[in-house]
């Protein structure tokens, strides 16, 4: 890989060691992938933020280093709310250990938006180079906005935050974005809800792997998109997909799939995901929701009682903008959550059955929080975390 004088002399250690550190893990990166040079990157999100999924190694990793990041970066979710983490019942000794993580990353210069949606927060553009990290995230940039990024493991999506570039290789060049497999929902379809594209994502996730699928037959809007793009990333390890006549890629390229696999899907195999099992608790916001969602959730809600625990997250930025969905919400019973999720907080762990109304959450909920997991339509989820009231 070809290297900037600039770059060797970091790669020497002439900024420090934490900066030689990074740009040793960029360069074997590079290596390891064929890149030819770095990219400048114009901004960062960086995953392995709760303490319940990096622990006392990545907490001690973390305080070594000493260096301040190059571009604008937040972090992933963690695991509380920072504000009102009593209310979720975190116990003291997390609570002070995750603010230990966090301060670590603050100590970096990352900015303390706790968030896997940055695109609310950052604007992001199509062609920009990125290093995110959390797979739904990178699915929604890379196929939403046309934005380039690699899925990045938090230490080189850091090391990318330290230097301000990240080596070119798979999804920063143009070529090796084009479709491999088409997904083909055999009926036209005209869903309105984002648990079904989420269904959707689920099961059409683990038959195309990392694959990149050019969907046919759905006219998703944003916010379904969104919930697309992250049931694909976790139950595959789908980093960037194509829509047909939606996406902006799609619509630019109009790729030719005439010669491409392709998987049909059935309506009624995703509605079959619906299931009806008795639950617990109610989580909503994965990824975190948009304002749209919020507002959606909140009209729902009005006038109705929760009977039983409701969790929404979203990121601090978009709860801020939201201030009149946000108090109806809490008015009614539900509780609005910043800087988490329903995944990688322990506060769910207490349920042993949970209705969320993601594709994603359905594939993570069972491993992450040990629970069973319903998913239905939003509707549903309010109804089932109000029922009786
Ligand atoms: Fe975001 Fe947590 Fe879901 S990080 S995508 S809300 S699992």
């Amino acid at each position: 890989m070809h290297l900037l004088a600039e770059e060797e002399a970091i790669l020497a250690g002439e900024s420090g060691e934490t900066r030689q550190q990074m740009m040793e893990i960029l360069v074997a990166l590079g290596k390891v992938f064929s890149a030819d040079r770095l990219v400048p990157i114009r901004s960062a999100q960086v995953s392995g933020a709760s303490y319940k999924t990096i622990g006392e190694a990545g907490l001690e990793w973390l305080s070594t280093l000493d260096a301040r990041v190059s571009v604008p970066t937040i972090l992933n979710p963690v695991g509380m709310d920072r504000v009102r983490w009593r209310e979720m019942e975190i116990g003291q000794a997390f609570a002070r250990k995750q603010e230990d993580v966090i301060n670590a990353y603050a100590r970096l210069g990352i900015k303390l938006e706790c968030t896997c949606t940055p695109y609310y927060i950052y604007q992001t553009r199509f062609g920009d180079h990125l290093a995110w990290s959390e797979s739904s995230a990178v699915a929604y940039a890379n196929s939403v906005i046309g934005a380039r990024t690699n899925r990045e493991g938090g230490p080189s999506a850091l090391a990318a935050a330290i230097i301000g570039k990240t080596p070119e290789y798979g999804l920063h060049r143009v070529e090796e974005r084009k479709p491999q497999i088409v997904i083909r929902i055999d009926r036209a379809t005209n869903w309105e809800e984002s648990a079904l594209y989420g269904a959707l994502g689920y099961f059409a996730g683990s038959e195309v792997g990392d694959k990149i699928p050019y969907v046919q037959g759905i006219r998703p809007k944003r916010d379904h998109l969104k919930a697309l793009g992250a049931a694909l990333a976790a139950s595959g390890a789908v980093a960037l997909f194509h829509v047909e006549g939606i996406t902006p890629e799609a619509r630019i390229f109009e790729y030719d799939v005439g010669s491409l696999e392709v998987l049909s899907v059935e309506p009624e195999e995703i509605l079959s995901l619906m299931n009806r099992i008795p639950v617990d608790a109610v989580a909503l916001g994965c990824p975190h929701c948009s304002p749209e969602e919020l507002t959606e959730i909140a009209g729902l809600l009005e006038g109705r009682r929760v009977t039983r625990p409701l969790y929404i997250f979203a990121s601090r930025k978009v709860i801020e903008k939201s201030t009149e969905a946000v108090a109806c919400i809490e008015r009614y019973g539900g509780r609005v959550f910043a800087d988490t999720c329903m995944v990688v907080s322990p506060a769910l762990e207490q349920y042993g059955a949970i209705m969320v109304n993601s594709g994603k959450a359905l594939a993570y909920v069972p491993n992450m929080c040990g629970a069973a997991v319903r998913i239905g339509t939003t509707e549903e989820c309010i109804n089932s975390a109000t029922e009786g009231s």
